[in-house]
């Protein structure tokens, strides 16, 4: 393939501290250097690729850009030893989409250290289903499971329901086997939370403590934690005795007030979730049991496909906490 083949991608221009987005062409020899040049089928839509299309400059610095943090697809051509040309491919997390050119676009070019080989038992199109929500949802079941937290220690909260790493930390906490209770801003979405998996929904407010103690009534055997803020430390407090809270996201906020006793006194685990850095040997693992033993029975439920046009204007109702499941790319519509 010559590097002046022109393909699709969205672009975000910076034009005096205004943020533009457009679908426009591309040449292959304007993605940036790297051993596997990738034939994108499908990406997906995640907050922070919402955060790299409207200028936040703690995720992307230079535009113009393509964001992207997903791609599946195809190797069109690799120098690498580990990927051959025609091998169904993932990559998600590392800088892909941030600082180097995204899947949001029909190719990217990217080090053979980032690319995971399609696991047996997922398609090209379900695996972006899942993408970055799918795999942090799996990463976070993953550190509860090695903190110990069974089914039969009782329930398990995920906050944030209706959004992509909400509705899949759901559908494959119910694959494994655990009672989830699911915390919502949009009551109207009970009917698809239990489709999914929840056995119970509550509202988010609920989860926002009044009272200040430090120590709350012992609810939840573990947590998949999406929102921060107050919600976070009252999930921390409300953990039970020997309980794990799987901290992912900050749609509300990035700070956490907290005290020492949930910890010393339930010896609660306040879990960590990097997934854009996880090392690939643990990467492969947790592809690997997403697309077997957790595999959401119902991922035509969660998702709904768009074109590259379509998501310039999906990325403001992300944004806005308004997208219900996985918004699936298709790059070549
Ligand atoms: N640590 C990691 O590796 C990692 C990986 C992926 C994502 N994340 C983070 O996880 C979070 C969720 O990502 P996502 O892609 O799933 O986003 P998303 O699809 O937009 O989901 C976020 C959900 O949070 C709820 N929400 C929105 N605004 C809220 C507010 N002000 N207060 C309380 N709840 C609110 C909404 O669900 P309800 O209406 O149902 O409440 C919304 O659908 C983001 O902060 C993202 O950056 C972290």
């Amino acid at each position: 393939m010559t590097g002046d083949k022109k393909f699709k991608a969205l672009i975000v221009y910076e034009d005096e501290n205004n943020f533009r987005r457009a679908v426009k062409k591309k040449t292959i020899k304007d993605l940036p250097e790297g051993d596997v040049l990738i034939r994108v089928m499908y990406s997906s839509l995640n907050y922070k690729d919402a955060l790299s299309a409207s200028g936040h400059k703690g995720v992307t610095k230079k535009y113009p850009h393509t964001p992207g943090i997903d791609a599946g697809g195809i190797v069109e051509n690799s120098s690498s030893e580990l990927f051959l040309q025609g091998d169904e491919v993932l990559v998600t997390g590392y800088d892909l989409g941030m600082n180097t050119s995204g899947g949001f676009a029909q190719y990217i070019r990217v080090p053979s250290a980032w690319v995971v080989k399609l696991p047996r038992g997922l398609s090209l199109k379900e695996s972006m289903i899942l993408g970055t929500a799918g795999f942090t949802a799996g990463l976070a079941i993953y550190k509860l499971i090695n903190s110990g937290i069974e089914p039969v220690d009782g329930e398990i909260l995920v906050t944030g329901a209706t959004g992509g790493v909400g509705s899949l930390s759901i559908a494959m906490l119910a694959k494994a086997g655990y009672h989830v209770t699911a915390s919502t801003g949009k009551l109207q979405e009970e009917n698809y939370l239990k489709s999914i998996g929840a056995s119970k929904i509550i509202y988010r407010d609920e989860l926002i403590d009044k009272t200040g103690k430090p120590l709350l009534r012992g609810r939840w055997s573990g947590v998949i934690e999406t929102v921060g803020g107050e919600t976070l430390s009252t999930v921390i407090a409300s953990a039970k005795m020997g309980g794990a809270v799987a901290a992912c996201g900050n749609v509300s906020s990035f700070e956490l007030h907290t005290t020492i006793f949930p910890f010393i006194l339930r010896g609660v685990a306040l879990l960590g979730i990097n997934s854009a850095e996880t090392p690939m040997d643990i990467r492969v693992k947790i592809w690997g049991r997403i697309a077997a033993e957790w595999k959401p029975n119902n991922l035509e439920l969660i998702y709904h496909e768009h074109s590259l046009e379509e998501t310039i204007e999906l990325i403001d109702v992300i944004l806005k906490g308004g997208i219900k499941g996985r918004a699936l790319i298709d790059v070549n519509i």
